[in-house]
């Protein structure tokens, strides 16, 4: 085995976290944990993963789940589309009768890339298959001194190759091992090459790693600036009408499809007038998305008649909003709302 994976496999030992779907074989429990980590810190998924786990403790419970019953049990953690494919692919691995064994079997799934087919496959079935997600890019680009920039064509196949190169020697005579290799690269990049103020006194790999000897750590991974994100500004007014309001479901093409909503004014509607007779209880909420900021503000409406609103839009007593899954923007502007 060479010098890096041998170093990084002791580490991992000594320093790896103890993670409740770490102590499972299950492949439907690795596939969910890896869904959630996708975009998601360990800290903050870690219930969400006890909770599906405990409300769905197999595939088939989960895909006989409906989609609203999972969205709502994804709030709070975004990028719901994870949440829609996880309830997709769940369907899909019933219809195939079991989860696949193969790598392309396990690509074939919703809301599955290179990234999370390899983490799942090598964690779940010992297949010999490299992890390169953000962690692998900052530890493989400061160890090895590389600056291709990791977000164009010829960056991800330089570091995969690498990743794949890596991963090879590290595995036992049997040929298994690969999961345990790319968790240790993972946590070793989550705890010890962190992206800001990496812990390079007491690291293990301090004698080899040419950012470190070149002092360019804090220059790696390189990555091309993209344009700049959006702006959108979003007007939500809630409406109150004897102990009930209206919202709608978020439909296709857009963000936050399938989540409940207020009544909502985009910045050129012909309906915005109304809210200049309104004051606003909460003006400028900035909210980042990552290929939008979102600038909100929010009203109350309390009109003396029921008002007709676009079709859309539903009646539901005030008291049972808690039942819809929202947007994490929704909840915000929700807080500031005096009951
Ligand atoms: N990030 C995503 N998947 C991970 C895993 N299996 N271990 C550590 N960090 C991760």
């Amino acid at each position: 085995m060479n010098e890096f994976s041998l170093i990084l496999l002791k580490w991992f030992h000594e320093n790896g976290r103890d993670l409740p779907w770490r102590k499972t074989s299950d492949p439907y429990a690795i596939w969910l944990s890896e869904i959630i980590l996708q975009q998601t810190q360990v800290k903050q998924g870690w219930d969400y993963w006890e909770r599906f786990m405990r409300r769905w403790p197999t595939v088939d419970l989960l895909a006989a789940a409906s989609e609203d019953e999972v969205l709502r049990e994804w709030q709070g953690l975004g990028y719901y589309s994870r949440a829609r494919n996880l309830h997709f692919a769940a369907k899909q691995i019933v219809e195939m009768g079991g989860f696949p064994t193969t790598l392309e079997g396990i690509k074939s799934l919703k809301g599955v890339g290179d990234y999370t087919a390899a983490a799942i496959g090598s964690i779940a079935f010992g297949l010999p298959a490299a992890v390169v997600d953000g962690n692998v890019y900052r530890v493989l680009s400061r160890h090895f001194g590389i600056s291709t920039p990791i977000n164009t064509t010829e960056g991800k196949k330089e570091f995969a190759l690498l990743a794949q190169n890596l991963l090879l020697p590290a595995l036992d005579r049997a040929g298994q091992g690969a999961g345990l290799y790319n968790q240790a690269i993972m946590d070793f990049g989550a705890i010890q090459c962190t992206p800001s103020s990496p812990r390079c006194a007491d690291c293990p790999l301090m004698e080899t790693c040419m950012a470190f000897r070149e002092g360019r750590v804090a220059q790696l991974p390189v990555k091309l600036k993209t344009l700049k994100v959006k702006e959108r500004r979003l007007t939500y007014v809630y409406v109150r009408y004897q102990g009930e309001t209206a919202i709608r479901r978020r439909g296709k093409g857009d963000i936050w499809q399938g989540l409940y909503e207020p009544l909502l004014f985009e910045e050129e509607s012909s309906l915005s007038p109304l809210t200049t007779y309104l004051s606003p209880l909460k003006k400028n909420v900035k909210h980042v998305l990552t290929h939008r900021i979102l600038w909100a503000d929010f009203y109350l409406w309390e009109p003396i008649e029921r008002p007709q609103l676009p079709e859309d839009y539903f009646w539901i007593k005030e008291a049972e909003l808690d039942d819809f899954a929202k947007p994490r923007l929704v909840e915000i502007l929700l807080d500031n709302l005096i009951s």
